[in-house]
């Protein structure tokens, strides 16, 4: 991953202008609160509690019978979380809360939270708001009317991840913003429409630069969706490169993520900083980014969306 970092302390009163519209003050840090406890019956994956990283996994995720039901049922609790942490997203609630709401909606299901202790993520979901693209730390600051925030859910059932995210709005969003937000949805569902077995990685590339070209949208090629299931990430890493190896096997759980943001300054693919905690990327030119991400199963005839609830 890159960026440059960038010191916690350090004060981001930088206005942001919005096609000449809408000045909202940058994200700055605020603190994070204790990590939550998980009750003991709940099992975890095994990098909870260790203190090597865990490498992804060089072989895809490809199921039986029984590993598809299991992640359908992972899938499922995944999306029933993201849903719940919509209906949370208001001015004046913090992230924190947020986290905390859904964390113990999630042991409650008797699913662990996946990113909680994942490389030593403090929280159980991300919450990114306005410029903070991903990973972003569940925190103190309340938030505020305009502001855009993905959410990001990844739960541990039975022994299969499930990995599902969404950018909300809070109050009263700006047009731009809300464009920004739709044309992403829109280009992950038309990405996921062309998915099932045979077709190659690299097809889902071409159809992300051909619609955010169209809006003059930034990609984001340096977050990546993955191989999920018995892992939180294994292969292929799937980046939108023109030179993506690869194609799609009928059994085969894959998340699949896009991202995208509003052009400013940045034209081409997106630069990003990384704040002081090692998790949180900002957009280095201090624009909008919004993201959505789904666990997908390629089934024999297509494609299955295992984080929507029908
Ligand atoms: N859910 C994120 C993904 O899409 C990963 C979060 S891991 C964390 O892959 F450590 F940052 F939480
Ligand atoms: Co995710
Ligand atoms: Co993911």
């Amino acid at each position: 991953m890159k960026g440059t970092s960038l010191g916690a302390t350090v004060h981001y009163f930088t206005t942001r202008l919005l096609n000449g519209i809408q000045k909202q003050e940058k994200i700055k840090p605020y603190k994070v609160s204790s990590i939550q406890s998980v009750p003991s019956h709940i099992i975890r994956p095994s990098y909870v509690g260790s203190i090597s990283n865990p490498a992804i996994v060089k072989d895809p995720e490809v199921h039986d019978d029984t590993g598809i039901h299991h992640m359908r049922n992972a899938g499922r609790l995944a999306a029933s979380a993201l849903e719940y942490a919509r209906s949370l997203v208001k001015p004046g609630i913090t992230t924190d809360e947020i986290d905390k709401a859904v964390h113990k909606m999630i042991i409650g299901a008797g699913a662990y939270p996946s990113p909680l202790g994942y490389k030593g993520f403090p929280k159980s979901i991300c919450t990114s708001v306005n410029e903070v693209a991903f990973h972003g730390i569940p925190d103190l600051r309340p938030l505020e009317d305009g502001d855009i925030i993905n959410i990001d859910v990844t739960i541990y059932l039975n022994g299969y991840h499930a990995d599902t995210s969404k950018t909300f709005l809070c109050g009263n969003v700006n047009n731009n913003a809300m464009q920004l937000v739709e044309v992403t949805e829109d280009c992950l569902e038309k990405a996921i429409s062309v998915c099932g077995p045979g077709v190659e990685f690299k097809e889902l590339g071409k159809i992300f630069i051909d619609i955010a070209g169209k809006y003059g949208y930034s990609v984001d090629t340096s977050y990546a969706g993955h191989g999920i299931g018995k892992h939180f990430h294994s292969a292929p890493c799937i980046n939108f490169c023109e030179d993506q190896a690869g194609c799609m096997m009928a059994g085969q759980t894959f998340a699949l993520v896009y991202g995208s943001a509003e052009p400013l300054l940045s034209l081409g693919s997106i630069e990003y900083e990384l704040w002081d905690d090692n998790y949180t990327f900002v957009t280095a030119d201090g624009s909008l980014s919004a993201q959505f991400e789904h666990t997908l199963l390629i089934t024999k005839t297509g494609v299955e969306i295992l984080t929507k609830l029908s």
